[in-house]
């Protein structure tokens, strides 16, 4: 058996701004955000969450279903990291009571990152038919107010269990890949929120899209027909829409038709339509969804996933979707936690988007908001605390 996914569950925050709401403080057609972007809500993390409650909280209900002393690993992706040295994961790691015996790492490459963790979870995985890799993909993403990522803005998690005989999907082993230096979206450690040049990067993802097909299609011989469906990285759901159309000419089909697009990638755009860019988790975050919600039985299909992450660095690679999928997906819980969210207002959004955590290193404490099971309690002798919640 191949190594791959076991298990896969979402998490984001309980708070939201409707990009009606932005739009009509911006003064601009609502039009642009929900027909030109794709968006219609964007998730707002509160002060007492950050990428450690949000991965933590993601993770919880798979430990209800794997023996937390078979977790051999844990890699967490992110580009929103909480420490420049010490990694994000072994906050989580002490959260879920996971076992000494574990490897764990943070990795970074823009929204790459997570992608980097799934595939080198499944090498290690392999062989070892007793153990499971824990991978958390946890993002904030952050643009300038009044700047025209900010409707783009958006956080969650996905957490998975990868190891060799999973019940969801195998991973097929080629990969088609392209790195190159570029400045099309970088955040220096000066800043919080991310530097981007939108149309640049946009272009950028495009090219890379057909770059990463044509290598993948050098190694299997496969044809855009070969895959059910096509999961991409989802800074805005249109652009997965943008690309698949950039596929389709890279495999030759000059013109597809707007049915041929929605059949390939609608079913994968639900939750980010509502939760905005969660950066690393995003390409997750669609295949969760196409799994929960998708009406059609995927078993035995092949779906292919493009994970791109600016600065750039883009792989394109493929799974196999397993028979029995369905009785091991978190779609109730998905759909409990985007169905039950607090909904804010412009001055609420702004007021929690200038919250920063203080840098003096004194004691501060968060007010309590609503969360998952984890909050950041606060910050005392500059060290992170964080707190189960009753
Ligand atoms: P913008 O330049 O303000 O928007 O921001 P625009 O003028 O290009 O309009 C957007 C779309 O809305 C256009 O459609 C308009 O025609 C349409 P398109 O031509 O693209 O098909 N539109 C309307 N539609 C209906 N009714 C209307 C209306 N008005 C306009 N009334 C931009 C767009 C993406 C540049 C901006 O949001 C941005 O800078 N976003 C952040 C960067 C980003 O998301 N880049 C995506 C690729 S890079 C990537 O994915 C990596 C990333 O996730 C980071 C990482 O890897 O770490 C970002």
């Amino acid at each position: 058996m191949k190594t791959g996914i076991d298990l896969i569950s979402f998490y984001t925050s309980r708070y939201f701004l409707p990009l009606q709401t932005l739009a009509d403080k911006r003064g601009v057609d609502v039009g642009k955000f929900h027909v030109g972007l794709g968006q219609e809500r964007m998730a707002v993390p509160p002060p007492d969450e950050d990428v450690v409650t949000m991965a933590a909280s993601a993770a919880k209900p798979l430990l209800d279903k794997v023996d937390k002393s078979s977790v051999s690993l844990l890699l967490f992706a992110t580009e929103s990291g909480v420490d420049q040295s010490k990694a994000a994961g072994l906050f989580v790691h002490k959260l879920l009571g996971l076992p000494s015996r574990c490897r764990v790492v943070e990795l970074k490459e823009a929204c790459y990152s997570g992608t980097a963790a799934f595939r080198f979870a499944a090498a290690l995985m392999e062989g070892r038919p007793e153990e499971n890799a824990l991978v958390i993909c946890s993002d904030i993403a952050r643009y300038d107010l009044g700047s025209p990522g900010e409707p783009t803005q958006g956080c969650g998690a996905v957490a998975a269990i990868v190891n060799a005989a999973p019940r969801l999907l195998t991973f097929d082993d080629a990969s088609g890949l392209h790195a190159e230096d570029v400045m099309d979206f970088w955040r220096p450690n000066y800043r919080d929120e991310a530097l981007v040049d939108g149309k640049y990067s946009a272009k950028m993802y495009l090219n890379i899209v057909a770059l990463t097909w044509t290598h993948y299609v050098e190694q299997t011989g496969l044809d855009v027909d070969d895959f059910e469906r096509i999961c991409y990285h989802l800074p805005f759901t249109n652009m997965a829409r943008k690309a698949q159309a950039q596929l389709f000419r890279a495999a030759g089909i000059k013109r597809p038709s707007d049915a041929q697009i929605d059949e390939k990638v609608a079913q994968t755009l639900g939750y980010n339509r509502l939760t905005g860019n969660c950066y690393t988790a995003s390409l997750y975050e669609g295949f969760a969804c196409l799994l929960d919600t998708c009406e059609a039985d995927l078993s035995g299909k092949r779906i292919g996933f493009f994970s791109y992450g600016s600065g750039c660095m883009g792989e394109f690679f493929s799974g196999v979707v397993q028979d029995g999928y369905r009785a091991h997906l978190f779609a109730d819980n998905h759909k409990a936690l985007l169905d039950n969210r607090l909904e804010l207002s412009y001055q609420a959004y702004e007021d929690i988007f200038n919250l920063k955590v203080p840098e003096d290193g004194w004691e501060y404490v968060f007010a309590q908001y609503r969360t998952g099971p984890f909050r950041f309690g606060g910050v005392s002798d500059h060290k992170r605390h964080y707190e189960e919640v009753e």
